[in-house]
């Protein structure tokens, strides 16, 4: 994280007014620091953090703050856009340079011209437009799919992703070139459960710009399902938080919420970290091992890589497994009675995705999501596995 020289309080309070980003932890308050210095430059920035931890609303509140402000931010999610059209989305082309090419166009590193661009899920950007996003961001200069001269272009770029980029670059996926110009400036957005204290502020504000935008009388969260509220885990961050306020205010009918209805509501009285599950007699140590890394992963919702790097620690043997894992046998479709032998990470990716794919019936924008892949690499790994 890059560290600011200390603003006001107060040039601090009407930042976080002006943008909309809300906090009074010590973390959001160094974030919003950050960006009120960085924001004016025209440095290129690299957000990272956990799904709905409000990269976007960074990204906008940069632009916002920057003398770009006049001109437009054009959003990129380079893990939607299919790969083969990706670098004419975002360079353009030139007539006839791919079948359907009819006629010459400009891609959003153009339409963003004295302006930002976003470019959302970077970790999902195949490796031969990483070249030419590296060639604009050293150049300042791009060429059309299929041109042959070269344009100067004015944009700045801010890029996000909920990846491990050390990761992705060691494994190859992610260009280390690439990598090291991007975080020079690196935000990183520390998940909602690293900062619990923006819980309570986070909820009235959400409360009330819900109820004021539609009119809605409410008497509020009592200070129990406040504390309720703080003790989750929020896999889904602020997006989840927010989804949950609103919900609760139109389910309880604008009448107190009370610490009963966010318990059930999350599924508290049930819900129990992985590390705690009820006890499972049945299991040799591997499937209980291998249960849990898949359970930890459905119930916080980490990157897959992140999973990886587990497992290749276990297999070096650099982590060990201290207690019998514990769990019950119902939480995923068909893990259980087949005897386990040693599998390649490939295997267990395979099965993963086949299980989050049943459990999501199918669902390929849920399951996605539930692995916090795109999805695009779903659709890829889906077909590379077979399991379509
Ligand atoms: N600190 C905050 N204050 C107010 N609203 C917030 C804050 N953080 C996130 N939000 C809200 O949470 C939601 C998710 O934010 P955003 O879309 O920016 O997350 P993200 O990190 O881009 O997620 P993803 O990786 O899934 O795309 C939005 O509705 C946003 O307004
Ligand atoms: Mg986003």
């Amino acid at each position: 994280m890059v560290k600011a020289d200390q603003i006001s309080q107060q040039t601090l309070d009407r930042v976080q007014e002006q943008i909309g980003f809300y906090g009074k932890s010590p973390e959001v308050e160094e974030l919003i620091q950050t960006i009120a210095t960085v924001a004016p430059t025209d440095l290129s920035v690299l957000l990272t953090g956990e799904s709905g931890t409000g990269k976007e609303i960074i990204a906008k509140a940069i632009h916002q703050l920057s003398h770009r402000n006049d001109n437009s931010i054009i959003s990129v999610n380079c893990g939607a856009i299919p790969e083969g059209i990706l670098e004419s989305e975002l360079f353009g082309h030139e007539k006839g340079s791919f079948t359907g090419a009819v006629g010459q166009k400009k891609g959003y590193f153009e339409a963003a011209d004295k302006g930002t661009i976003f470019l959302d899920e970077i970790g999902e950007m195949p490796l031969n437009t990483q070249v030419k996003l590296l060639r604009v961001l050293e150049t300042s200069e791009f060429m059309r799919v299929g041109g042959t001269t070269s344009h100067k272009v004015d944009v700045r770029i801010i890029a996000a992703t909920n990846k491990d980029l050390d990761y992705a670059v060691q494994n190859n996926d992610f260009r280390r070139d690439l990598y090291y110009r991007l975080k020079a400036i690196k935000i990183e957005i520390p998940p909602l459960r690293k900062r619990r204290n923006d819980i309570p502020l986070l909820v009235k504000k959400f409360a009330d710009s819900y109820t004021t935008t539609n009119n809605i009388p409410f008497k509020g969260f009592s200070p129990e399902s406040i504390e309720v509220l703080r003790d989750y885990n929020w896999p889904g961050n602020v997006r989840e938080l927010r989804n949950f306020v609103e919900t609760a205010i139109i389910l309880n009918k604008g009448d107190v919420v009370h610490s009963d209805y966010v318990r059930s509501a999350l599924n508290m009285e049930k819900s129990t970290p992985a590390e705690n599950l009820p006890v499972p007699l049945n299991k040799t140590p591997e499937q209980a091992e291998r249960e849990l890394i898949y359970r930890t992963l459905i119930a916080l919702k980490l990157d897959l890589s992140e999973i990886k790097e587990t497992l290749h620690a276990l297999i070096n043997g650099q982590v060990q497994m201290n207690e019998q894992p514990e769990y019950d046998n119902n939480w995923i479709g068909n893990t259980s009675s087949q005897e386990v032998k040693p599998q390649s990470l490939n295997a267990m990716e395979r099965e993963l995705i086949k299980d989050t794919l049943n459990k999501y019936e199918g669902n390929r924008r849920k399951t996605a999501r539930a692995l916090q892949i795109s999805e695009r690499t779903l659709y890829r790994k889906i077909n590379e596995y077979g399991l379509s």
